[in-house]
């Protein structure tokens, strides 16, 4: 037996004690409340005294109690509703393949359109329905008229979605890229203004860059990044990957010209959608990428949503995710995430060996927190977390090698001290 396989049974044994793997195997639908799509189905997140119920929270969730989940970064689990949604209206759509329900399922996308413009402070004409961050950030990279003797501003830290895909355009249709070195650890948020303010010149067309990084952990000045450009007279591409769902991030506030995200990561939707955010004033300015039926009823949706059939059931469990969001409050969940990523990283840095690659300061930094596990191999530390029940993401490769956690609303604190316990009984 592989040392993987071992770690695999050993991980469903955990499940198993939970419950969840049987009841998974038993129906999904069965399993899920909230079917049809209803919010929690209408079960309070509150306590008596009007605070936010994490544990009621955490309830929604399909993980059984014993297993630590901090990999959001990567990939959320998502919330009863947004399974029952998918599922229900999946079945419905086999069931009910009538005109009139077909009708209903292509219109879910107008109050999917709503809630995701309420999340961000857009208009809902602003919004494009996506399947995911990387798809977001390549109709930006190939819907700009660029060619030569333009140039994009990109940082080695962002993600391919965005520096490969602008790399390939450029090669193709003749514009520049220059690429400003990872800073690491954190310089602090001048330090990467005046990088950016150093870099753009007069030929220099859109900055491109993370809100949040999934290496380090490193939060960017968004809102001054987006005026330094607005400023220049040049775009502003803003990657929301890692801040969609964790991050309080209202457009209005930040104003970039781009703003992207998927439903997967912290929003705790389903897979395979995603957000793409454009500025009114520059839609005369972007192209669709992909032309076909179906788009959306309103604004830009109207010419650059046509994707054909789409999955109609995860996006509308999307739209009702994102309104489970807004009634826990994007406040709460943001203060509570980053009290978690500061609980871990302060565990961590009293373990002897561990290194952060995440700043110290809490204000550069948010849920994601990266270290170096002492001489430890970070994917065999990864690996021995599993057998305890706690899951992290190792990251491999040349670039700050290291072990990440990337805790969210539906954690506890002790879930936090068992995930930094057990990376000290790794270590030691
Ligand atoms: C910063 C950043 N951008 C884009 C992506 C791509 O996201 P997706 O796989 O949802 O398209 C990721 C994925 O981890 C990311 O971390």
């Amino acid at each position: 037996m592989t040392t993987g396989a071992m770690d695999r049974r050993a991980f469903a044994r955990i499940f198993a004690a939970g419950g969840s793997a049987a009841l998974l195997a038993a129906s999904p639908a069965g399993a899920l409340s909230g079917r049809g799509g209803s919010l929690h189905g209408g079960r309070s997140l509150r306590t008596g005294g009007g605070d936010v119920d994490w544990e009621a929270v955490r309830a929604e969730f399909l993980m059984p109690p014993g297993v630590v989940v901090l990999n959001a970064a990567n990939l959320c689990p998502s919330t009863r509703s947004v399974l029952g949604a998918v599922f229900d209206y999946t079945e419905r759509m086999d069931s009910e393949p009538m005109p009139s329900f077909r009708a209903e399922m292509h219109a879910v996308k107008e109050p999917a359109r709503d809630s995701l413009a309420r999340l961000l402070g857009a208009a809902p004409g602003e919004i494009l329905i996506t399947r995911n961050t990387s798809e977001s950030n390549n109709w930006v990279s190939a819907g700009l008229d660029l060619g030569p003797g333009d140039e994009v501003v990109i940082v080695s830290d962002n993600h391919p979605s965005n520096n490969r895909a602008w790399k390939i355009r450029a090669q193709r249709f003749g514009f520049s890229v220059r690429e400003l070195p990872v800073r690491s650890p954190h310089p602090g948020m001048e330090s990467l203004l005046d990088d950016f303010a150093s870099a753009i010149n007069g030929n220099t067309r859109l900055i491109a860059f993370t809100h949040l990084t999934n290496t380090a952990g490193d939060l960017f000045p968004a809102g001054g990044l987006c005026a330094l450009a607005r400023e220049r007279g040049v775009m502003s591409l803003v990657d929301g990957a890692q801040s969609v769902g964790l991050l309080d991030a209202d457009v209005k506030r930040m104003d970039p010209d781009f703003y992207t995200g998927s439903a997967h990561k912290w929003p705790c939707g389903p897979k395979e959608a995603g957000v793409l955010y454009v500025r009114s004033t520059v839609h005369d300015r972007f192209h669709a990428s992909v032309i076909s039926a179906y788009g959306g009823q309103r604004g830009l949706a109207r010419t650059h949503e046509g994707l054909g059939q789409r999955d109609e059931p995860a996006i509308r469990a999307f739209g009702l995710q994102v309104e489970f969001l807004a009634e826990i409050g994007m406040d709460r969940i943001e203060a509570r995430s980053r009290a978690l990523g500061t609980a871990a990283w302060e565990g961590l840095a009293r373990i002897n060996g561990v290194r952060m690659w995440t700043s110290p300061d809490p204000d550069l930094r948010a849920a994601v927190v990266t270290f170096v596990p002492g001489d430890m191999d970070p994917a065999g530390v990864v690996a021995s977390l599993e057998t305890r029940g706690i899951v992290a993401a190792a990251r491999t490769g040349a670039d700050r090698p290291g072990v990440r956690f990337s805790p969210h609303f539906y954690n506890s604190f002790e879930d936090v001290e068992r995930a930094v316990a057990a990376v000290a009984e790794i270590l030691g």
